[in-house]
């Protein structure tokens, strides 16, 4: 079967990344259709065009999309990207956001092997709020959070399979219950009548604040984390820093549920102050793609690429240059 797979270069450092993702796959010998959309803020700056519905439309019959990053300094911010990202994030139901943090002998914190889970389509990122009197002295804006009881189960759930699945086999829920007292409360209770329903699997909870401290001073102490959409996005580029490197950190929005299309990304942004010097890491991008491969069932060519990324995890160069050695020791 020939995966047809949507690729979004984006902008900045995001078509480098992309097309070194794509070298290493090629290599590897993979069956795919690439099919390319033009969009990020270089597309809106051109035409205006944020995420057409027609292209919305043919990335929902596709079988995966792999992105590099969006986003440009010309553009305000927020644009492309609550337009764009987000939502493919919500219209394509792409509930689950898997970011894993591996760090070998070469890094900072050799030996941390965790997965942080995030949930993808609710919280503060759903939208809620707005302003009242918005330029007078007497304004007020509102950014609520929204929880559901199905969002919120979904995710847990995929965070009990994926720990049971794990030699540890423990999950930390990571929240803020002792001032989020509703959306906590809801987690909480739904964390802990799922919990029942896996005896193999032990538990822990930590405040985000504290999450933070462990994060930094003892990272090996976490197997898989699941936690919500806004400390979820906080904690992982956290999660880059401490194990890997964010050179390193890739990242799948996932739709369990297989109605549509994942999506892949590296967690780094564009990073316009390098874009177009050959010096951004390829590897979130190659990491992103295998990911993408496990999810579509190419085990033996993701295995072959995870062990040239092993093998070659030491090599520093351009972005060509790394992307060559991955793909050269396949
Ligand atoms: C991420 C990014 C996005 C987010 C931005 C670009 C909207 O930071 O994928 O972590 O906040 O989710
Ligand atoms: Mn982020």
């Amino acid at each position: 079967m020939t995966h047809r797979i949507g690729i979004i270069g984006g902008d900045g450092i995001g078509p480098e990344v992309v097309a070194e993702a794509l070298k290493v796959v090629d290599a590897a010998g993979l069956a795919y259709e690439p099919v390319p959309f033009d969009l990020g803020g270089s597309r809106y700056l051109r035409d205006g065009a944020v995420l057409p519905d027609a292209d919305l439309e043919a990335i929902s019959r596709l079988d995966a999309v792999l992105l590099g990053a969006v986003g440009t300094p010309e553009v305000p911010p927020g644009v492309i990207e609550r337009g764009l990202l987000l939502r493919m994030r919500f219209e394509l139901d792409l509930y689950i956001n898997l970011r894993p943090f591996v760090a070998g002998p070469s890094h900072l914190n050799d030996g941390v092997d965790m997965m942080c889970i995030r949930e993808n389509t609710e919280s503060t990122y759903a939208g809620e709020g707005g302003f009242l009197r918005k330029g007078t002295p007497h304004e007020i804006a509102t950014q609520g959070s929204v929880n559901t009881r199905f969002g919120v189960e979904r995710c847990v759930r995929y965070g009990f399979d994926l720990a049971r699945s794990r030699p540890r086999k423990h999950l930390t829920l990571v929240h803020k219950t002792n001032v989020l007292t509703f959306a906590g409360d809801l987690w909480e209770r739904t964390f802990n009548e799922v919990a029942t329903e896996y005896p193999d699997v032990t538990t822990a909870y930590n405040h985000v604040d504290a999450a933070c401290i462990h994060f930094v001073q003892d990272p090996g102490r976490y197997d898989v984390i699941v936690t919500e959409n806004l400390f979820g996005d906080i904690l992982t580029d956290l999660g880059g820093a401490v194990a890997g490197g964010i050179g390193r950190a890739a990242s799948g929005n996932l739709n369990p549920a297989r109605t549509g299309p994942s999506l892949f990304e590296p967690v780094h942004g564009s990073a316009p102050d390098i874009a177009g010097q050959a010096k951004a890491d390829p590897r979130a991008a190659v990491i992103s793609a295998v990911m993408m491969l496990e999810f579509l069932g190419e085990d033996t060519i993701a295995t072959r690429i995870r062990t040239a990324l092993a093998a070659t995890d030491h090599v520093t160069g351009s972005t060509p240059e790394i992307g060559d050695a991955i793909a050269g020791a396949l």
